[in-house]
């Protein structure tokens, strides 16, 4: 019944019923996280939930931190008898955990309203759902998950999303106990952070002209310090992306002194690689990159930050001066080193402050920065090179992780040569490659759905492409190896997706 698929689960006879007098019983540690779950069911139960210091032994819903090293850092177990539901954990994270396997217990209509109703665009509460009867079957669970990387990595920055639909992607990644949110801040045809220090990267590089309109728009950094903190309040980690040294065409239309030729040029408004990168000569553009991570740094506190390194055509270097010059200095063979150089660089800047460097898997060419931790998408190949090196990998390979494919035959979509990512096929994907020891193995830490938004221009198109997609991935990052087939999933799948329904999720199906 549960999505990802508990480790172990035991159901018992009979049931628990929330009902006016059910309390939320915490401790001061562990208070936060009643809150969070009395504010979810609240506004569909109707029931007043009190979150309550002291425990009297019925009727409760009890959040409890023990000492309970089996759990790790984001286990549960969650007991309900016909008296009490009780919910124990290492850590607050693995009694938010524990949450969210109670929500799928209850009857999905639990979350209405889910959010924040006023900022978010989802239904109220019917009248119908104050008939319904609150029950929670008596369950024994025991639960902790495979990964300890379970992403989504939304894009921007091809198309702008609101932040509703952000915090509302928050929490479906949550309901899904996944933890990280890549979000994809820059690129060729849009930057869309706000730095203090270079206020044109917003005022002209978040900015593209779409036949004679004006598209666009950026996070102000008061909206992304309420992002991580709405993130952060669902045990959710934030990673931005900021791209270098390619896909920088944006932040080089508002710095054109950025650029290896230093021609004025516009933010573009087509897809694919462009040519125009960072100067890897120039100190201005370390100087620039720099400050900009600065900020940064401030922004978001959790430990990565993902610098890009893909796609970066190394044509303009070839032909600058001032790139050429820096291959001679630092007796780098060629271009593929200077871009190695350039991610080294930054790396040692990121490192001395506190910080640790993500990129995805061309920055192996030319040598990996000593610390980098390497996102493999071109296929698994980059993450096998990287685990043999020694070096923590995140797999979100495109056969398996790219849910900007199309997912059934009959749609046809420009991207990934036409192929097609079914949820079945997500479903197929192990993070560990056989090629890897054991003990090469544990350098993946899990893996991560990305969405690319070319093709994507709504929300509901995004929601399409995301889920069910996102399900099927998240219960093989969670879920114990080999704990169930896809049959069985779908089975599950079933319930889940009345979930989605009450979420209002644009989920897709080929049932019309
Ligand atoms: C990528 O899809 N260019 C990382
Ligand atoms: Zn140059």
């Amino acid at each position: 019944m549960i999505i990802p698929k508990p480790q172990k689960i035991e159901v018992k006879s009979g049931t628990f019923t929330l009902n006016e007098n059910t309390i939320i019983s915490v401790s001061n540690e562990t208070k936060k996280v009643g809150e969070y779950l009395a504010e979810e069911l609240r506004p569909s139960t109707k029931l007043p939930l009190p979150v309550e210091n002291i425990a009297s032994d019925k009727n409760r819903i009890s959040l409890l931190l023990v000492d309970n090293d089996n759990l790790g850092d984001e286990g549960y177990e969650l007991i309900s008898t016909t008296d009490e539901i009780k919910i124990t954990a290492k850590t607050n994270a693995g009694l938010f955990y524990g949450c969210q396997s109670l929500k799928q217990l209850l009857p999905p209509e639990n979350l209405y309203s889910h959010g924040t109703e006023t900022q978010h665009n989802v239904a109220q509460s019917p009248m119908s759902a104050i008939n319904i009867k609150w029950t929670v079957p008596c369950v024994n669970i025991y639960d902790k998950p495979r990964f300890k990387w379970r992403g989504i990595m939304l894009d921007s920055c091809r198309h702008f999303w609101n932040i509703d639909f952000i915090k509302k992607n928050i929490d479906i990644i949550a309901l899904h106990k996944m933890n990280i949110f890549h979000w994809h801040l820059t690129e060729d045809q849009g930057w869309r952070i706000e730095i203090k220090k270079y206020p044109e990267l917003t005022e002209i590089g978040a900015w593209r002209n779409e036949n004679g309109e004006k598209y666009g728009g950026f996070y102000t950094q008061e909206q992304i310090n309420d992002v991580v903190k709405y993130a952060a309040d669902r045990f959710i980690t934030v990673i931005p992306e900021i791209e270098m040294p390619g896909h920088s065409v944006a932040a080089i239309a508002a710095y054109p002194e950025l650029s290896c030729s230093g021609e004025k040029v516009d933010v573009p408004t087509t897809w694919g690689i462009h040519e125009n990168v960072y100067c890897a000569g120039n100190e201005n553009t370390f100087n620039f990159l720099e400050n900009v991570l600065t900020e940064v740094f401030q922004l978001f506190p959790g430990d990565y930050i993902h610098i890009g390194g893909d796609e970066c055509p190394k044509k303009r270097w070839e032909k600058c001066q001032k790139c050429q010059q820096r291959i001679k200095n630092e007796n780098l063979k060629n271009e593929d080193e200077l871009q190695s150089y350039f991610i080294k660089r930054m790396e040692k800047f990121i490192n001395k402050n506190g910080k640790r460097l993500v990129g995805w898997d061309e920055i192996l060419e030319g040598g990996l920065a000593p610390n980098a931790t390497v996102m493999s998408w071109r296929g698994i190949e980059g993450g096998i090179a990287a685990s043999k090196q020694d070096h923590n990998v995140i797999m979100c390979p495109v056969t398996h992780c790219y849910f900007d494919f199309s997912q059934t035959e009959n749609e046809k979509i420009d991207i990934g040569g036409g192929t097609t990512t079914t949820t079945e096929k997500v479903y197929e994907f192990e993070p560990i490659p056989d090629e890897l020891s054991d003990e090469e193995a544990k350098h993946v830490l899990g893996a991560q759905g990305n969405l690319w938004t070319e093709h994507i221009a709504t929300v509901e198109r995004a929601e399409e492409m995301l889920y069910p997609r996102s399900c099927a991935l998240a219960e093989k990052l969670w879920s114990s190896k080999n704990c169930s087939d896809f049959g069985n999933f779908e089975k599950r799948l079933e319930l889940h997706l009345k979930r989605l329904d009450v979420l209002k999720i644009n989920y897709f199906t080929t049932i019309p």
